[in-house]
């Protein structure tokens, strides 16, 4: 007998023909995100479990005494609860490597429509506002030779150093929990501690896992630190920056701008006040979001799925369980 597994979003056909060729499986092929209730009555007697960023709690896992893996479509498994996860004998996975670049060049665009101002540009034109003369509101900062610098030195964080130092000729400072020499040799970066990083940098880049010590890394007193013209970004996870410390950084021209792709809250409250300012660019989760990156995602998902139920280690289990 098939083991039997439960799918928690659309994926391509090639990807469910995999998943058909070893397992029994079901899918939540609608576009809206599956509702909870029905998620937790789908997992009642399945072996695996493939979703996109899900809570996975002990109150969850109570629910499908079968379940072996829960495979993440996503490289960020912060909704798992490792602990839980450890009692029930469930093992994660998720899916790093295949979106490294992608993300990679959504950061870079980002820095490049925030620091200078293509989104306003691009709505002014649409508008029908623009007149002849070049209008100051819209020059903005250079990215080229300028110093950003990358807090979180993963994988990703690699591929934006290799882009800002021999695309851009940027000066690169970054802080990581442990020193990256490797990188430092081959893309010519410099370690630095939080306090010089956020002295020195004219765009700052948050790219650190959401986890219990990285929580509102950025508050305050971080911001404080930053140069008033430079700009933010963080394209992680939303909770591993004080919102309220941002939004008031912000207001208070503490800083010049920021570029998001993740909020506290997602999708992002319709009143939330950077919505409202003109030098933060919002955009919708999409770090990873092309069609091949998408679909690399979701067949790696599946590897790691299939892997789980069939009684091999999957490739891809999380650091903390492996
Ligand atoms: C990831 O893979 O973690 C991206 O942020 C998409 O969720």
């Amino acid at each position: 007998m098939k083991p039997k597994v439960y799918i928690a979003k659309p994926i391509p056909e090639s990807v469910e023909k995999y998943i058909a060729e070893y397992c029994e499986y079901k899918i939540w092929d609608e576009k809206t995100p599956i509702p909870k209730e029905k998620l937790l009555e789908e997992i009642k007697d399945i072996d695996g479990l493939m979703l996109p960023k899900g809570e996975i709690t002990n109150e969850f896992l109570d629910q499908a005494p079968k379940l072996k893996v829960v495979s993440n479509i996503a490289v960020g498994y912060d909704g798992f609860d490792i602990e839980a996860m450890k009692k029930h004998k469930v093992l994660g996975t998720h899916t790093p490597h295949v979106l490294d670049e992608t993300v990679a060049d959504t950061i870079f665009g980002l820095i490049l429509m925030t620091a200078r101002k293509l989104s306003e540009c691009n709505h002014h034109v649409k508008k029908g506002h623009w007149n002849k003369m070049d209008s100051e509101d819209f020059f903005g900062k250079d990215v080229h030779d300028a110093t950003l610098g990358i807090i979180g030195m993963g994988r990703i964080g690699e591929k934006v150093a290799r882009r800002a130092t021999q695309g851009f000729n940027m000066n690169v400072l970054y802080y990581n929990r442990s020193r990256r020499k490797d990188v430092e040799e081959k893309y010519n970066v410099r370690y630095s501690d939080m306090t010089n990083l956020l002295r020195e940098s004219d765009f700052v880049l948050l790219m650190l896992p959401l986890t219990n010590s990285t929580f509102q890394f950025m508050g305050a007193n971080e911001f404080k630190l930053m140069k008033t013209d430079a700009f933010f970004f963080n394209c992680s996870r939303g909770k591993t920056v004080d919102e309220n410390a941002l939004i008031e950084a912000l207001k208070m021209k503490k800083i010049s701008g920021a570029g998001l792709d993740v909020y506290e809250q997602e999708p992002i409250n319709k009143d939330n006040p950077l919505l409202l300012m003109d030098n933060v660019v919002t955009l919708p989760h999409i770090g990873s979001a092309t069609k091949k990156t998408r679909d690399d995602m979701a067949m790696r998902a599946a590897e790691n799925l299939v892997a789980g139920v069939t009684g091999k280690t999957p490739p891809d289990v999380v650091k903390e369980m492996r």
